[in-house]
């Protein structure tokens, strides 16, 4: 049995999962992103393609090209699409009916802040397209709503055009990062910090967090309406009750390992083989 790995840089994460593969049963076929040519006829014959790339249209593609020649890959392409956008991250829940924050988009300054005065503040605005906690805007009022929004269309790239605006949940100084492989949500974190955003890359701290059958329930039901897969889900614990902020497709675990006492990495390669003997 083969396994791509389609990676760019090997980081820390891809490393935990080289080692993990080191004692599994099938062989691993290394694909670097930066040298892969895709002719939309043949691609490296594997039973299963990993998706590990840092770069997010890059991992799009790929995985496209990948299925349009009939290989199954982890995550699928459409789930990778559906998560990597915040607007059709929330378009999915909703559809689902699962618990998210307000959230409102406005294609235009004038109705933005029309949605935004409507809402109340204080109001988060994001790009769709995004991770690791970055150009995130809490807006606490109309001054700094008209600046932002003015800011986003004469400065920002295509992406900025669209408004993404949500509700701020109050958090109590942190959120809930979980790991769900297929049917399973296997582990969690705390994130905690003195900022309103909780991105460990942005200085959180982890600590473990029990997975009850709360946060189970919500996770899976987040995972299942992207698609499912291999997926992290930001929980924001609210007034009323667990909410899910986002799910995240090349899911960083580093940090969650020994936090948490789970092998993750072993997990997603346990995963990777079965659905390949599927
Ligand atoms: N609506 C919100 N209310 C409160 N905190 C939020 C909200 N949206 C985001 N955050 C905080 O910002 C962090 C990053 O937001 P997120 O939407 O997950 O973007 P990213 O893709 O950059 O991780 C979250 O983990 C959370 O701590
Ligand atoms: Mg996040």
């Amino acid at each position: 049995m083969k396994i791509g790995l389609l990676h760019s840089l090997i980081r820390k994460d891809e490393k935990l999962l080289l080692e993990a593969f080191k004692n599994a049963s099938c062989e691993l076929v290394m694909i670097d992103d930066r040298k892969l040519i895709m002719d939309f006829k043949s691609a490296p014959q594997v039973d299963v393609l990993l998706e590990r790339s840092i770069n997010h249209s890059r991992a799009l593609h790929a995985l496209r090209l990948f299925e349009s020649i009939g290989i199954k890959c982890i995550n699928k392409h459409d789930v990778a699409t559906v998560c990597g956008d915040k607007i059709l991250t929330t378009a999915a829940l909703a559809e689902a009916g699962v618990a998210q924050p307000g959230s409102r988009v406005a294609f235009t300054e004038d109705s933005a802040i029309d949605a935004i005065e409507e809402m109340g503040y204080p109001v988060v605005l994001k790009p769709a397209v995004g991770s690791w906690g970055r150009l995130l805007s809490k807006v606490n009022d109309r001054d700094a709503a008209e600046s932002i929004l003015e800011h986003k269309t004469i400065l920002g790239s295509y992406h900025h055009s669209v408004f993404y605006i949500q509700e701020y949940i109050e958090k109590a100084g942190r959120d809930i990062r979980t790991f769900v492989i297929g049917d399973e949500c296997i582990a969690g974190i705390y994130r905690s910090s003195k900022h309103w955003i909780t991105n460990t890359a942005r200085g959180a701290e982890a600590s473990n967090c029990e997975i009850t059958p709360e946060i189970a329930e919500i996770s899976l039901a987040a995972a299942n309406a992207v698609g499912g897969g291999v997926v992290a889900v930001d929980l924001l614990e609210s007034d009323r009750g667990l909410l899910v902020n986002e799910v995240n497709y090349t899911m960083e675990f580093k940090n969650s390992i020994d936090t948490t006492g789970v092998d993750i990495p072993a997990r997603i390669v346990d995963h990777a083989i079965q659905e390949a003997s599927r």
